[in-house]
Order: C-alpha cells, then structure tokens, then sequence
C-alpha cells in the first residue's frame, strides 16, 4: 500500500533520510522505529506531502506522494508530531472545518463527527476550546481528524508521546482496532509500543533503514547470538575491558547497584574467566556474570548505538 523507494531528503546539505526503501502492505500496521533525530518525521511529511524528497519515490496506493498529492492526500489520514491545532477553536468546530476541507459535508459530516468524538473519547470536551485542553486530548483531536474522512491509510508520527499510562493503554487498543480497517505506518521511538502493536517493524538510524522485518523475526535474530552480562557494584570505565580477551565490543549501563556491561558478541569461555580476574585484581565487586540471549531490545540498543 505504501511504497518507498531510495528516498533522500537534504536539509541544506545535511541528508536527514538517505536512500530509504520500505513497504506497508495493506491491511498490516507498521513500526517505524528510531532514535530521536533518525528521520521519522521527515519521511512521514515526504510521505503526506508536505516536504518534498530531494531524490527518490514513494507511492501510496499505487499513486506518486508528489506528482498526485491531492489524490494522495485523499486516501491518508495524517497525524503529525506536534499536531497543529487552531487553539481558539471549539473541537467540534475544529473537526467541522476540517472535515470540510477533506471534502465531507452534510450528514455524512454530522456523522463522521459525532463518530470520531466517540471513537477518540472527546465527547466530554466536544464544546471545549482547543488552547485550553490537556496535551493528551489535543493528541485525540489529532487522531480524530485523521480518522475523519474514512480514509484508507492511517499516518500517525508518536502518537501516543505524551500521554499518561492509562491513556497510552487505550490508545493502543484503538490503533490495533483501527489496524482491522486501516493501513498503518506509526513512527515511535519506544519499542514496547511496537512490540504491542504492531505487525512488522522498519528501525532507522541517522536517515537511514538498518532492519525491517516481522517482529518475530527481528527477535529471533536479535536471539541469535549470546552475549556476555557483567554486572558490577562500582562504576567501571568500559574501555578497561576492551583489551581482554574474547571482547569483541561492550555496551555500558549505569544501573541502580554500579555498572551493568554487556558482551554483545564474545567469545564466552575465554571472555568470563578473564573478566572476572581483572574484576578480582581491581576490586570491582563483581555482582552477576552469565550468558544470556539478547531481546529485541538489545537489538535496538545496539542497532541505534553503531556508528
Ligand atoms: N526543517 C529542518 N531543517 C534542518 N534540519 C532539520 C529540519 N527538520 C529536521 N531536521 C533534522 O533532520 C534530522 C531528522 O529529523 P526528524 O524530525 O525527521 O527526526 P525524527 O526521527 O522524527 O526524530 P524525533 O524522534 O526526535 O521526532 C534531525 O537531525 C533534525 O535535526
Ligand atoms: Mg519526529
């Protein structure tokens, strides 16, 4: 449903998405999945229309994001990052002029209406001025008006930053539903999110696609290999273990009793014994020290933090 195809976009001379390629199929809801700064919203806004590529293509729906942008434009319903929002208008009032924009009038209008207030929980604030709601329910109206005009694609940038738990909960249940009649691609950078709702994941890094699969999939590769856990009472500079031994890379974490280190490819039998001598002769308090089969989120981690 949606195609994209060595898509680049400079800002000035910087790319801030280089030769991306990537497919929605339709029907499925799809993560798009990075660190701050990796290039989500910049292919969501070539994707709807509001920037354009400095090279490459994308297609929705088998028409071209740039040369149909109107008829594009008609088949997405786009939620972006900050949603912009007409603050001194009444939500209803808000919904009712976007809805005419998006060409729905009439009864047809009245009940799309009063179907996104029901289905984005807003009828409690249906009267309420735009500028004086919460964060959480500005999001809602966001998503209301993606949703109005039924369309087939749903592009939805961090829609749940910012919300509480509660609201986060719910949220995911709706996109999941939604994800029965819509296309989706949503863009976060928390990976429970997709993991909970998703179907399949792009991750990107610094503009460009560095794992696009099934989650099952991902998560098997990421299990793939075991890696080395070391957990320390102290705080350790990692670089004093790079020379040991069977240590291939390490990935440091400052956790609650000193430093957690993790091996993520190592030559296990000769890397443990050695580790836990040197923690012996420099008097780390070696905690916890064993072999473990790294999660998705290991895979991110160490995906995002490559150069
Ligand atoms: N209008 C702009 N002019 C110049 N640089 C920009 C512009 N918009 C974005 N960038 C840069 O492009 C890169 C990608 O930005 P983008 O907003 O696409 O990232 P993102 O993945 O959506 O990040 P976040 O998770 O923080 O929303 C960033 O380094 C950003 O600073
Ligand atoms: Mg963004």
């Amino acid at each position: 449903m949606i195609h994209v195809d060595k898509l680049t976009k400079y800002y000035g001379d910087y790319a801030a998405v280089r030769d991306v390629s990537f497919d929605v199929p339709a029907g499925k809801i799809v993560g798009f999945l990075g660190p701050n700064g990796a290039g989500k919203s910049t292919t969501m806004r070539v994707l709807t229309g509001y920037l354009t590529a400095t090279s490459g293509k994308a297609t929705i729906a088998g028409l071209d994001v740039f040369w149909d942008s109107v008829e594009v434009r008609r088949r997405i319903g786009y939620m972006a990052e900050n949603c912009p929002l007409y603050k001194e208008m009444r939500v209803n009032e808000y919904l009712k002029f976007r809805a005419g924009l998006k060409g729905v009038y009439g009864r047809l209008r009245r009940q799309r209406i009063d179907f996104v207030l029901e289905r984005c929980w807003l009828n409690d604030v249906r009267r309420q001025l735009i500028g004086t709601l919460s964060k959480g329910y500005r999001q809602r109206v966001g998503l209301a008006d993606a949703l109005l005009a039924s369309p087939p694609v749903l592009i939805l940038d961090e829609p749940t930053s910012g919300l509480d738990p509660t609201q986060i909960r719910s949220s995911r249940e709706l996109i999941r539903e939604l994800g029965q009649e819509h296309t989706i691609l949503l863009s976060t950078h928390i990976l429970s999110e997709v993991e909970m709702t998703c179907d399949s994941a792009i991750i990107i890094n610094r503009g460009r696609v560095v794992a696009a699969d099934s989650l099952e999939n991902l998560a098997r590769r990421a299990g793939e290999k075991e890696s080395l856990i070391a957990v320390f009472d102290h705080a350790i500079d990692p670089d004093l273990v790079l020379d040991l031994p069977g240590c291939d890379r390490v990935i440091s974490e400052q956790v609650a009793v000193g430093t957690r280190l993790r091996f993520p490819s190592p030559d296990v039998q000769t890397l443990a014994p050695r580790l836990a001598t040197l923690a012996g002769e420099k008097g780390w308090g070696l905690r916890e020290l064993r072999p473990e089969r790294p999660t998705l989120e290991d895979l991110f981690v160490e995906i995002t933090e490559q150069e």
